[in-house]
């Protein structure tokens, strides 16, 4: 069994059942890069501040190297049982390669600041690259929306037909959304990226610790303020799982979406096979699993947010154990974002368009229907005069059983003098887009100049 960090004080081992509750290795062991790269840093600290010796920082260095290289990779897990946590690991790993030097390693500080600050190392790295694939999702659904060449859908209001806009309008919607996720985090970067070490168990350290150098060397930009904050507090990291929630809330609309586009009812998309699955007793099924996963786990990454917010609540200042809690949410909550983003952006971009389902789903008379209204404003019919005007007229063509480009002009007229012949030009889905004049609206041009935007950004 390896030897704790802190025995001197007590008779007698710990219960096997409390090792087992409380040991966190199996969890921590996601800090092993960063704790490395922190104990190299402390090492040559403690040596620039005269607090060891050159040869003997140089010791301590070079075990680490070999750590490094011995267990980079391999399976920590058969550590479990035996060890406490990471930081222990690593001291007692230390021990065997470099021998007793490797006792001045923890000088000046305490696994309070040491877990704070590799998790803040660790958690830099994690959000470099959720926002790295983030833009790969995007990338993967502006091609997607130029794969989908100008074809135009019934958009929604209520899940009812509403307007006519481009798919490649409704997908660059999801573009936008993530663009916002990415900024949210990077800005989550600034709270993150604040050196704890140095604040010791919670009052700072009586020793000549150089956290300038530290914060220098690990590439944190600031140097917490109060050590109690530095040791105690994890609003970074609720920070963090907020932020990942909308991110994931805007994934399990995305993800809804595609469920629907899938269903037979739409129609609209065909998923490449490597990216559905089956039914283990209905032989036609190829169903959309990719996308109900995701929206079924967003539901658990909100869950941990739920969790890091109750786990601090109503804690005293400053380290409590309460604290070894927020890691294991954060760090599922990474790992589940990566493949994600990652499978999100395979499955959309090997899926297929479904041309006439779109054209089927877009002869609808009544998508034209605001496209009349607006028809008759054009023509100085007063607004709320004009929408009554046509909301009777739909009316009056679905009891007849008719479409709206049945009726006559006859039938217009009594409706509203002023209608011409030209009114049966609206009842043209490309006619609709194209009459849009607004910033942002689904007219092909815009459209247009979304994508190379989003093609130039995204580069
Ligand atoms: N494993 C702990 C954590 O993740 C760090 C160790 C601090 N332990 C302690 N008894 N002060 O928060």
């Amino acid at each position: 069994m390896s030897k704790k960090l802190w025995g001197g004080r007590f008779k007698k081992e710990m219960h096997p059942a409390l090792r087992c509750f409380s040991y966190s290795l199996a969890v921590d062991k996601e800090l092993f890069d960063a704790e490395l790269a922190v104990n190299a840093a402390w090492a040559k600290m403690l040596a620039r501040t005269a607090i060891i010796t050159q040869a003997e920082s140089k010791a301590i260095l070079k075990g680490l190297a070999r750590i490094e290289k011995d267990l980079e990779g391999k399976d920590i897990a058969r550590y479990v049982a035996e060890v406490e946590d990471i930081h222990t690991l690593i001291q007692s790993e230390l021990e065997k390669r470099s021998g007793a030097v490797a006792k001045k390693l923890h000088t000046g500080r305490s696994r309070n600041d040491l877990v704070v600050t590799s998790t803040r190392v660790c958690l830099r790295e994690k959000i470099a690259v959720i926002r790295y694939e983030t833009s790969r999702l995007q990338k993967a659904l502006v091609a997607a929306a130029e794969k989908a060449q100008g074809a135009i859908v019934p958009g929604m209001t209520h899940l009812r037909k509403a307007q006519p806009v481009l798919l490649a309008h409704h997908l660059l919607a999801y573009v936008e959304m993530l663009e916002e996720d990415k900024a949210r985090l990077a800005d989550t970067l600034k709270r993150v990226n604040i050196l704890p070490i140095g604040s010791a168990a919670l009052a700072g350290s009586a020793l000549p610790i150089d956290q300038k150098f530290l914060a220098k060397e690990l590439g944190f930009e600031k140097i917490a303020r109060n050590s109690m904050t530095a040791v105690s507090d994890r609003g970074f990291l609720a920070e963090f799982l907020a932020n990942l929630s909308i991110l994931w809330m805007h994934l399990s609309r995305l993800a809804e979406d595609f469920i629907l586009w899938n269903s037979e009812a739409f129609g609209y998309v065909e998923l490449d096979d490597a990216f559905a699955t089956g039914s283990s007793l209905m032989p036609q099924k190829k169903n959309p699993d990719v996308f109900e996963l995701v929206r079924g786990r967003a539901g658990v990454i909100f869950g941990h947010l739920q969790s890091i917010l109750t786990v601090q609540k109503g804690l005293p200042l400053s380290y409590n154990r309460d604290l070894q809690e927020d890691k294991p949410g954060a760090f599922d909550a990474v790992h589940k974002t990566t493949i994600a983003l990652e499978v999100l952006a395979l499955t959309v971009a090997s899926a297929t368009w479904q041309k006439k389902a779109m054209a089927k789903a877009v002869a609808d008379d009544t998508l034209f229907a605001t496209d009349i209204l607006e028809y008759l404003v054009r023509k100085k019919v007063p607004f709320s005069e004009a929408h009554s005007t046509v909301g009777q007229a739909v009316r009056f063509a679905a009891e007849s059983g008719k479409g709206l480009r049945e009726l006559s002009l006859r039938e217009w007229k009594r409706f509203s003098p002023g209608i011409g012949a030209d009114i049966y030009d609206l009842f043209d889905p490309e006619t609709s887009v194209r009459g849009k004049k607004t910033i942002g609206s689904t007219h092909p041009l815009k459209v247009r100049q979304q994508m190379d935007y989003w093609t130039r950004l995204l580069a």
